[in-house]
């Protein structure tokens, strides 16, 4: 089966809404001419501007985390259906830097992950595992309790639905990219361990990005691998031609 490729970039802390607009305007024409989809994830205050940006063009517009809860007293928090209301379509669950930094467990980002499909919102699930858990040999361990936590609970059609990101830890922001054939293999098990649960349909239906340090130099190779069905950068997605040279490497278009 042949999955259109997504390239996702994942800003994190980073844009104002005037840098959102203007870097928006800038990627728009490779966008439009590419075969993958491109989606963006920033920050919730550019959701909406970005949006209207990207109005009647292929750009997928989401955000990088969202409350679990429906609504209610939780100062400072964003509800799934807020947005969903402000324009998103995607929402990227448990990525490393909420997990470390903000405590989420596998058990809260799987109820966000329910949550999110409720709403209407496309999950896009971080796993992967740390040097340490790397050297210690146990990385396969660590995606099957991440995948049986965070997955909890889903029927195959809401798993075809969702994305999974490969992101090893120690290829975060490293400049330490998995070579091809670890990021291949570590997503063809992810793949399989889907196809064992919710069946082989879902499973081919199911993106899996690699995510961690992506860069313009390094996209193609790991994009061509059978079970790589594109990439979530976060460095490297700030910067314009950086961003396009990418998606242009993963779709041959120059
Ligand atoms: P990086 O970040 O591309 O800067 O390594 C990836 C991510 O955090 O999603």
């Amino acid at each position: 089966m042949i999955r259109q490729k997504i390239i996702c970039g994942n800003w994190k802390m980073y844009k104002t809404i005037d840098e959102t607009i203007d870097f928006i305007k800038r990627i728009l024409p490779v966008v439009e001419e590419s075969s993958a989809l491109v989606y963006l994830a920033v920050p919730f205050t550019a959701i909406y501007p970005a949006v209207q940006e990207a109005k009647n063009t292929k750009l997928v517009i989401g955000a990088q985390n969202m409350n679990d809860a429906s609504e209610g007293a939780f100062t400072g928090e964003v509800a799934g259906k807020m947005l969903k209301n402000a324009g998103a379509s995607f929402v990227i669950l448990g990525h490393s830097e909420r997990r470390r930094f903000f405590g989420e467990t596998d058990e809260v980002i799987n109820k966000k992950v329910q949550r999110a499909l409720k709403e209407g919102l496309q999950p896009m699930i971080c796993i992967g595992e740390t040097l340490e858990e790397k050297e210690a040999q146990q990385t396969e361990d660590v995606l099957n309790r991440q995948l049986s936590l965070g997955l909890a609970n889903l029927d195959p059609n809401e798993i075809s639905r969702a994305i999974i990101a490969y992101e090893p830890l120690w290829a975060i922001g490293s400049g330490h990219t998995a070579t091809p054939e670890t990021a291949e293999k570590m997503q063809a098990f992810c793949r399989r361990w889907v196809a064992e649960r919710w069946g082989e349909e879902a499973a081919q239906q199911l993106h899996i990005l690699y995510g961690g340090s992506v860069k313009p130099e390094n996209a193609s190779s790991l994009m061509s691998q059978q079970d790589v069905d594109g990439a979530l950068i976060g460095s490297a997605s700030l910067i314009p031609d950086a961003f396009t040279n990418i998606i242009k490497s993963c779709c041959e278009i120059h």
